[in-house]
């Protein structure tokens, strides 16, 4: 057995190519079985070492790895694929005061300072995942903890005490047994570039969903729906992303709908289906990453090609597939049946497809998969907008009083008193979400409004909710609100989702004069704390190649 130790002075940290390693602080030793093969941590960029002024805490330093798509390459050798699957166990030494946790059914602590990892089913290589920090944890449910730093705990456990056995309960009826032993909820920096991340075992979020009223946990729901699509049934490959992603989405729904009812999940829905057709109208439909089915060149960084697609296109697949159904209870079984089949296994959509047509032979008998406009092929090989999309209705109840209202906000003459009439205190966070898209969509405002509109609704326009912080922050660069300006950057400071900061940056590089500023000075000042994938895509778009 070979060993190789990650070296790594923490006072010389930093993220990306600059870590430089030098006194031996953390040992670091990751085996997989049944051969143990080992991690040289020097040259490796892509584990995350942050320094204490970027966590939560800011008292001590923290490392992480995020292997989707293909960065555990660098973290230990491995078969990069998600075709390979394979069982592992970890050793890990830390020095004094740290907690190791990983992507593991099953972990003991050995001595003070050492921690022992095993997962004993059979995962690809983008699930592995440790992180090491200042980290306690608290019990949240019978199979569920939340770990974060001390700083964050109280938070955390107020957040989803309770409610995350409800989301795992739910996920089983419909799907079958969560065949993981625990799932638990690690908090990461704020750095963090992902909503969430479904490692095994333990999901990885952004402290961004620290929202203080639950409002955010459709986010925990996705990543709990990944433990039957994705992590037992994967994508063969990365351009079949849409596999793990669409129905990821569909199961996710599924669990929103029994929970939340179909009102809630509908809205949801159609604001993701806005976040598509924004993507689409800013890439062309006819991109050829607008296709469920993407080619991935050799070279090609499979995260260059992560869009809205593969979610929400394929979404509307697989909800065209309960439709050719009709019947929701015997879809639900196909999707139980379906995990079933395929579990621990890796698989292209013919797979799938085949297997769905096995299942429902009167729809083989009636060649579903080859009605014109909707064929099967044409669903996974041709760009652009989804032939079928599900009808979301039920969610008018509380879509319309938002259209209305934001309807209001564009007249030149603002009716207040009808405005004042309509109380926005009772609404739920995804109706002012999908409010505050309708006011982007009709932006810019007549001159002034946007100023009213945040005098109005102070809870909008000061809220510390992430999800209305993106918002209010793209209506205010589209409006050319200045006065605001300041929120953009103290939110982009806060924190480093990739999915809240690129579409801040391109509507800052995309407005006045003053906005590329503010664009220019944010990034300086924020680089530094970035996830460096993050860091690269915001240059890009400050800074274009060639310019
Ligand atoms: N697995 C993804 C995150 C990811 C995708 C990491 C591609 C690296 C490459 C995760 O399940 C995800 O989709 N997260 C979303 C959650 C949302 C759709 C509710 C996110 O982070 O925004
Ligand atoms: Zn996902």
């Amino acid at each position: 057995m070979r060993r190789i130790y990650a070296r790594h002075k923490y006072k010389e940290m930093s993220i990306g190519r600059k870590f430089k390693a030098e006194n031996m602080l953390n040992c670091i030793q990751i085996s997989r079985s049944p051969k143990f093969l080992l991690l040289n941590g020097i040259s490796v960029w892509e584990v995350c070492w942050l320094a204490p002024e970027q966590t939560a805490g800011k008292k001590k330093p923290f490392v992480y790895t995020q292997g989707q798509a293909v960065l555990n390459r660098a973290f230990f050798p491995c078969f990069d694929t998600p075709a390979v699957k394979c069982k592992y166990s970890a050793l890990i030494e830390v020095p004094d005061g740290f907690t190791a946790v990983m992507s593991a059914n099953t972990w003991e602590k050995r001595g003070p300072n050492k921690f022992f990892f095993q997962m004993c089913h059979p995962i690809p290589s983008y699930l592995i995942a440790l992180a090491i920090g200042d980290l306690v944890s608290a019990e949240v449910g019978p199979r569920s903890r939340v770990w974060a730093e001390p700083c964050l705990i109280e938070a955390a456990k107020e957040e989803y005490n309770g409610v995350i056995e409800e989301f795992l309960a739910t996920g089983e009826k419909l799907f079958g047994p969560y065949l993981w032993g625990r799932y638990d909820l690690l908090f990461m920096p704020p750095s963090f570039p992902f909503g969430g991340m479904e490692n095994p075992c333990l999901t990885f979020v952004t402290p961004c969903l620290l929202a203080g009223d639950r409002s955010l946990a459709d986010v925990i729901i996705h990543e709990i729906s990944h433990s039957w699509f994705g992590n037992l049934v994967t994508n063969a490959n990365w351009g079949e992303f849409w596999l793990n992603e669409g129905f990821t989405m569909y199961a996710q729904r599924r669990i929103s709908t029994v929970l939340f009812g179909s009102a809630y999940t509908c809205l949801e829905a159609a604001t993701g289906r806005a976040l598509l057709q924004q993507h689409m109208d800013i890439t062309g439909k006819e991109h050829p990453l607008n296709k469920l089915r993407v080619k991935i060149e050799p070279g090609v960084d499979p995260d260059d090609t992560y869009n809205e697609t593969p979610y929400e296109k394929g979404f509307c697949f697989v909800s065209y597939l309960a439709h050719l159904v009709g019947d929701q209870d015997q879809f639900d079984n196909f999707l139980k049946a379906y995990v079933n089949e395929f579990k621990f296994q890796s698989i292209l959509a013919e797979d799938f497809l085949e297997f769905y047509l096995e299942y429902f032979p009167e729809l083989k008998k009636k060649n579903v998969e080859s009605i014109p406009g909707f064929e099967f092929d044409r669903w996974l090989n041709t760009p652009g907008w989804p032939p079928y999309l599900p009808d979301l209705s039920p969610g008018d109840l509380l879509m319309k009083p938002a259209e209305e209202l934001a309807q209001l906000w564009v007249a030149k003459e603002l009716d207040m008193k009808a405005i004042e009439a309509v109380a926005i205190s009772s609404w739920k966070t995804y109706q002012l979400v999908y409010f505050l898209d309708k006011i982007l969509q009709k932006s810019p405002l007549p001159p002034g409004n946007v100023k009213t509109l945040g005098e109005t609704y102070p809870k909008i326009s000061n809220s510390q909710n992430a999800e209305l912080r993106l918002r209010w922050g793209q209506i205010v660069l589209k409006n050319d609100h200045q006065e605001d300006f300041w929120k953009v950057k103290a939110f982009l400071q806060s924190q480093g989702k990739q999915k809240y900061t690129l579409p801040l940056y391109h509507a800052m590089m995309a407005g006045s004069k003053v906005a590329q500023t503010l664009a220019k000075e944010t990034f300086e000042a924020t680089a530094p704390q970035l996830h460096s994938n993050v860091v690269n895509y915001v240059q890009q778009i400050v800074a274009p190649k060639g310019n």
